[in-house]
């Protein structure tokens, strides 16, 4: 029966009300329910209505998009139209027939931030008097755990059982060993894990308390798995210090035939004209090393083609004997060689030349 609304249209045209929309009541108590990444709008019926309703569901990122259109269901999954990261806007609004209600909208929000992360699931294990614990990540509904929340931490909570002490522990790995001092044998202890994510200061659900009685007999499988583990490292080791001595091995061997080799090929492999060519050059090639660049000879040279005058030819020996310049000041630079040159010197010219030919090779370099 339409009573609800036959009444809502009656107040309406009794008191004038402007909004014709505003007829029929919008749902009430609307929410998100969001689990695991899932995404849920659910609301009530609005009270005092006993029509069947419809119901419109959109979600919105930068425009409005449908969700559910016109159901008669009070909730409305978007989980498969949604993206982890984006934010969102969620509204509803009740129908019935052609008239609608006004849109119950919610605030923008982000998955991954309000949504509930569910426990991690805890295996316990005991080996060698240690309380070995496995930790396994919730399954998301939409995405994976570990690519949306990432870098997190394992919070785990041991305690013995019937004791009020507990002990915490912070883990970024999901296999963690409990080794505390406070572990005895033979009692029991039980182990509560949570996930808390970094960045967004958030906490997984507290998994179930799992309980496990300490025990130094592992038992075949367990004592065998440390047996190999130990195999494993010795046979690592060895295999280590195998490759090791082989590198080595290799070394020394390629070293000393290198070293023979060096000794073999050049008497070998070098042709004799070559040998010819080179035994030939390096004396003169040595004299030129030791006598220094060659340059100033040939500019001596020069001078004599332009002045073959006799002064000028006397300028020239006085030149090449100039050469060596620590000569003429040195043990060279007798008396009688410093007559010579004054009268050389005294001779028409003779000095300017010489003089000329000094500054030219100057000026050359
Ligand atoms: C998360 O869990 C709490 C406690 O159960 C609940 O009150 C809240 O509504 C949940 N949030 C969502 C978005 O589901
Ligand atoms: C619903 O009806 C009851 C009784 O008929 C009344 O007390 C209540 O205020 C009504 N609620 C709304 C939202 O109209
Ligand atoms: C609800 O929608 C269906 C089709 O989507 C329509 O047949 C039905 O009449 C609607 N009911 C109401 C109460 O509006
Ligand atoms: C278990 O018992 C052994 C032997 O007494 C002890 O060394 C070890 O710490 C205990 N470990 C746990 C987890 O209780
Ligand atoms: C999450 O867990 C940690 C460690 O138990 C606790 O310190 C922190 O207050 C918790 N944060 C929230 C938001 O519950
Ligand atoms: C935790 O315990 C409750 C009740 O004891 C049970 O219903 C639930 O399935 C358990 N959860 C897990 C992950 O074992």
């Amino acid at each position: 029966m339409a009573t609800g609304s036959f009444w809502q249209i009656f107040l309406a045209a009794v008191f004038g009300v402007s909004g014709v929309l505003a007829v029929l009541p919008p749902p009430e108590n609307v929410r998100i329910f969001s689990q695991d990444l899932g995404l849920i709008l659910l609301w009530d019926p609005p009270a005092n209505t006993s029509d069947k309703l419809n119901y419109t569901t959109e979600y919105r990122t930068s425009g409005h998009l449908p969700g559910c259109v016109s159901q008669s269901e009070t909730s409305c999954d978007v989980t498969n139209k949604i993206s982890v990261f984006g934010t969102y806007q969620l509204r509803v609004r009740a129908e019935l027939q052609e008239e609608a209600s006004d849109w119950v909208t919610l605030d923008d929000f982000t998955v991954d931030d309000m949504t509930n992360i569910s426990a991690p699931s805890v295996k316990l294990s005991t080996r060698q008097g240690e309380i070995e614990v496995q930790i396994s990540d919730p399954v998301m509904r939409l995405g994976n755990f570990q690519e949306v929340y990432q870098p997190v931490d394992y919070i785990i909570t041991y305690w013995r059982e019937g004791d009020t002490h507990r002990i915490q522990q912070k883990s970024d790995q999901s296999h963690v060993i409990l080794t505390a001092n406070q572990l005895t044998a033979k009692a029991r202890y039980c182990v509560q894990v949570h996930i808390q994510v970094r960045f967004l200061n958030k906490n997984s659900t507290a998994s179930n308390d799992t309980c496990l009685t300490n025990s130094t007999h592992g038992g075949p499988p367990l004592t065998s798995y440390k047996v190999a583990v130990w195999q494993i490292l010795l046979l690592m080791l060895a295999s280590f210090l195998a490759v090791g001595l082989g590198a080595l091995l290799l070394f020394l061997v390629g070293w000393t035939s290198y070293r023979g080799l060096r000794y073999v090929l050049p008497k070998d492999k070098l042709p004799e004209h070559f040998v010819k060519q080179y035994l030939l050059e390096t004396p003169l090639s040595l004299l030129e090393q030791a006598r220094g660049p060659p340059v100033e000879l040939y500019h001596q040279l020069s001078i004599v083609m332009e002045a073959p005058q006799p002064p000028l030819l006397a300028g020239v020996q006085h030149c090449s004997s100039h050469s060596h310049p620590q000569q003429p000041e040195g043990k060279g630079g007798t008396e009688g060689e410093r007559e010579r040159e004054e009268e050389e010197q005294r001779e028409s010219g003779g000095g300017e030349i010489e003089r000329k030919g000094d500054d030219g090779i100057l000026n050359s370099h």
